[in-house]
């Protein structure tokens, strides 16, 4: 049995036979609707969510299958101080197949401990999401044609930006990744990351503050929310939040097939009058999710077409 906790979990090659599998769901979708018949998602978000719980949900309703589940911690015995350990015990009795997310960072490794059916990371605090790296992924190949030979920017919240940690995890495995952090001081990717992830695989990166310095340089855009649910202090997530604001002005410093991602959801670091700029890939990586999705249940399921 498989889980999915980390995008690591997954090769190369894996990831590379996921997003063709979610291109020829894409391309040919009946061909996909019956085949998870008669089996059962369910979706614990113990943590807000709107696209991936949904997109979880649309997928395996448009493989044939059925989805139970709770979008929040307070309508499950969570509230009544059942363990996580307990709550995966029960929900595995009744699912095939569990997408959770926990604001606690390694909630899924516990329940991928006790489950008997396999876990899917939906977010685990400021750690990871590999189910969103699928997605990003998935755009990027579309919109590029590649996942190689890119120079990447990531801007805005790269301290606690869980979607940020898994998708650098993801390109540092592929050939000739460039990658520029963007953040204030404050909001800076871990050290961690840096050494394990960085260093470890010979990744070439720079660090600065100033977006409209480097954006000459970038084929990606990956622009984050500063994640104000993460921050201990009011004041300080006040100050931060609209470090960076992408707008008509700065994007007359980019490329003019630079892809623009954000995991959504958006605050103000966006502005909606870059919407219909051809280069706003974001509404793309929200359809994008949903076929990816859908792919990796049929792996995990050991289901094919
Ligand atoms: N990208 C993402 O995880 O969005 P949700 O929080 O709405 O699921």
């Amino acid at each position: 049995m498989r889980h999915l906790l980390d995008i690591v979990d997954l090769t190369t090659e894996e990831i590379d036979e996921l997003l063709d599998t979610a291109d020829d769901i894409i391309a040919n979708p009946d061909k996909y609707r019956d085949i998870c018949k008669y089996k059962k998602l369910a979706t614990l978000f113990f943590e807000p969510s709107t696209r991936t719980r949904l997109s979880f949900e649309s997928a395996m309703l448009s493989l044939g299958g059925s989805v139970l589940g709770f979008s929040e911690a307070s309508s499950s015995s969570a509230s009544k101080g059942e363990s996580v350990a307990d709550t995966i015990r029960v929900v595995s009795c009744y699912s095939d197949i569990i997408a959770m997310r926990h604001p606690k960072e390694g909630a899924p490794l516990v329940a991928s401990m006790k489950s008997a059916v396999p876990i899917i990371n939906a977010g685990d605090g400021g750690h990871n999401h590999p189910t969103q790296t699928l997605t990003d992924l998935l755009t990027i190949r579309r919109e590029k044609g590649r996942l190689h030979d890119l120079t990447v920017g990531f801007c805005g919240d790269l301290k606690f930006g869980r979607t940020v940690h898994s998708l650098i995890s993801a390109l540092s495995r592929y050939e000739n990744i460039n990658i520029v952090l963007i953040s204030p001081d404050e909001l800076k990717l871990p050290s961690y990351i840096k050494k394990d992830v960085l260093i470890k695989n010979g990744i070439t990166y720079e660090q600065t503050t100033d977006l409209c310095a480097v954006m000459g340089k970038l084929d990606i855009l990956y622009m984050t929310r500063v994640q104000q649910e993460r921050f201990f202090n009011e004041a300080d997530y006040i100050r931060l939040k609209d470090s960076y604001i992408l707008d008509r002005e700065k994007m007359e410093y980019a490329k003019k097939d630079m892809c623009i991602l954000h995991p959504l959801p958006r605050v103000n670091e966006i502005s909606t009058e870059i919407d219909d700029d051809p280069r706003a890939c974001y509404f793309k990586q929200v359809a994008n999710g949903k076929n990816v999705r859908m792919a990796l249940i049929m792996k995990l399921l050991e289901v094919q077409a």
